[in-house]
């Protein structure tokens, strides 16, 4: 009954109430057994040190935008050289790419004045692609390319197209990117170093059936940036809280020292901050646990990417499951009976995390299906209460950490009033994330400064086709002044 009680508060928590927040959470917590709510307490950040984090991330952010600094600055602060955000006036029909969320896409976009018509196929990658060649995967990429033109029938136009490569790109120019490394779970050889708009014009021009126009390689946080800009005029942070992590935001030209090219008179650049791989000089190991070290240990990228598996969809889910088993083997959780499956690397993934948080107060219905599923029939009451604060204590830690970078930004922009644009699985579907990401950042922000929450409509494919369409438009504005 009182288990029943305080989880009909705790789903309260997570939706409206969010000023009677802290004393909800002291409630539902009493009901977790007292060993697990201590050896948790090292997954929980206080707000001196998302404070801390706030200030080691200002002094990375400042590294990376400067020159002297930024060859050795972990968070990279590229300028992407789009300056300039959508008006509204953009037309045409453009392609886009999307390569490294979930799915890889290809999309045709129609745009006119504010009407927006999208087609779109998405197309798998296979792992050995993953993990296979360069050449085979654009060759991949413009096969899948080839096949949509001609379903569409547009196999005989040129067409602009936006390229949404979400992966460290060193930028040279709007159409110029010079991948600094693989993150997720890519890893293909002889892309490291070289320009993968290139690549995929080479890889188009082997093929010689389609015709293409890259006007822009971008970011999907620059895509969500965008696309959000379009109907939000306020918009000018965009964050990807999804199989990654990452951020961008709009800086003063005269701040961006890697910035070299001819201001088109906006005064201002969109910085992709790269900001995963905060941490990966070790200004973050006061903070890591057990657990993101032993999932950073089994990655495909050790010592890389550490805010990001902090953050991120690809991990998130792992990280519970390590705290699961070694609760289970000391005999706090399922009666100190595991499974095959829970020990297995991977086998708890991060939707069971949003699954489980989603149950209605007091049934664990989701949870109930998801632990019978891993061979875990034996839970107790007591267990369901234990699993789901395990999965809130993750959660959570990823949104306040999240909302310490976006503080920090919000901090540094000097703006009144911004709109921050979000896309990404985790943040799409843990039913509590936006929540908790309010509340944290109105704690942490400076209450001057006004702020919203704005998820993205499809930032990757949308934003992509924005970037052309204004790379289009500066194009031919260009043009006419000569
Ligand atoms: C990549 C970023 C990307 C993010 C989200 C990270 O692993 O390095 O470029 O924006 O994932 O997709």
């Amino acid at each position: 009954m009182r288990i029943k009680r305080v989880m009909t508060i705790l789903n309260d928590l997570g939706r409206v109430e969010l000023d009677r927040g802290n004393q909800h959470r002291a409630e539902y917590e009493s009901i977790v057994s007292n060993e697990i709510r201590e050896k948790c307490r090292d997954l929980i950040y206080d707000n001196e040190t998302l404070k801390k984090i706030m200030n080691i991330f200002l002094d990375n952010i400042k590294r990376g935008l400067a020159k002297a600094t930024h060859p050795d600055a972990t968070v990279k602060c590229f300028p992407t050289y789009v300056q300039d955000l959508p008006d509204g006036t953009e037309t045409g029909k453009f392609l886009a790419l999307d390569l490294g969320g979930t799915n890889f896409r290809v999309l045709l976009i129609e745009l006119s004045g504010e009407h927006f018509e999208m087609k779109s196929k998405i197309f798998a990658i296979p792992q050995h692609i993953m993990l296979g060649s360069g050449e085979q995967l654009f060759d991949h990429i413009a096969e899948c390319l080839a096949i949509f033109v001609k379903e569409e029938q547009v196999q005989h136009e040129t067409l602009p197209l936006g390229f949404t490569f979400s992966f460290p790109l060193a930028q040279k120019g709007l159409t110029v990117g010079i991948l600094e490394r693989w993150t997720k779970g890519f890893n293909c050889s002889n892309v490291v170093g070289n320009d993968v708009v290139q690549m995929l014009n080479e890889a188009i021009e082997r093929r010689g059936d389609v015709h293409i126009d890259v006007m822009a390689v971008l970011n999907d946080s620059t895509g969500t940036l965008m696309s959000c800009a379009w109907l939000n005029k306020n918009c000018r942070i965009g964050i990807i809280i999804g199989t990654g992590n990452n951020g961008c935001y709009v800086e003063k030209q005269e701040n961006a020292e890697l910035f070299d090219d001819n201001d088109m008179g906006s005064g201002k650049v969109i910085i992709n901050l790269e900001m995963g791989a905060f941490g990966d000089d070790g200004c973050l190991d006061f903070a890591r646990t057990e657990y993101d070290k032993e999932v950073d240990k089994h990655s495909i990228n050790p010592g890389k990417q550490i805010q990001e598996k902090m953050i991120s969809g690809m991990y998130m889910g792992e990280l519970v499951r390590l705290a699961l088993e070694k609760f289970t083997k000391e005999g706090l959780l399922f009666g100190g009976k595991g499974s095959d499956l829970l020990y297995e690397r991977g086998r708890f993934y991060t939707k069971y995390v949003s699954e489980i948080e989603s149950d209605e107060p007091g049934l664990f219905t989701n949870q109930k299906e998801i632990l019978e599923e891993l061979g875990l029939k034996h839970a107790s009451e007591q267990d369901y209460v234990n699993v789901r604060f395990i999965c809130e204590c993750v959660s959570r830690r990823a949104a306040h950490l999240a909302s310490a970078a976006i503080t920090t930004l919000l901090h540094k922009m000097d703006e009144k009033k911004v709109t921050v644009g979000i896309d990404g699985s985790v943040y799409r579907y843990h039913p509590h994330f936006k929540n908790l990401m309010m509340e944290k950042i109105r704690e942490l922000c400076d209450p001057s400064i006004e702020f919203d929450l704005m998820l993205s409509e499809d930032g990757s494919g949308r934003g992509a086709a924005l970037v052309a369409a204004v790379a289009a438009r500066q194009k031919k504005k260009a043009q006419q002044a000569t």
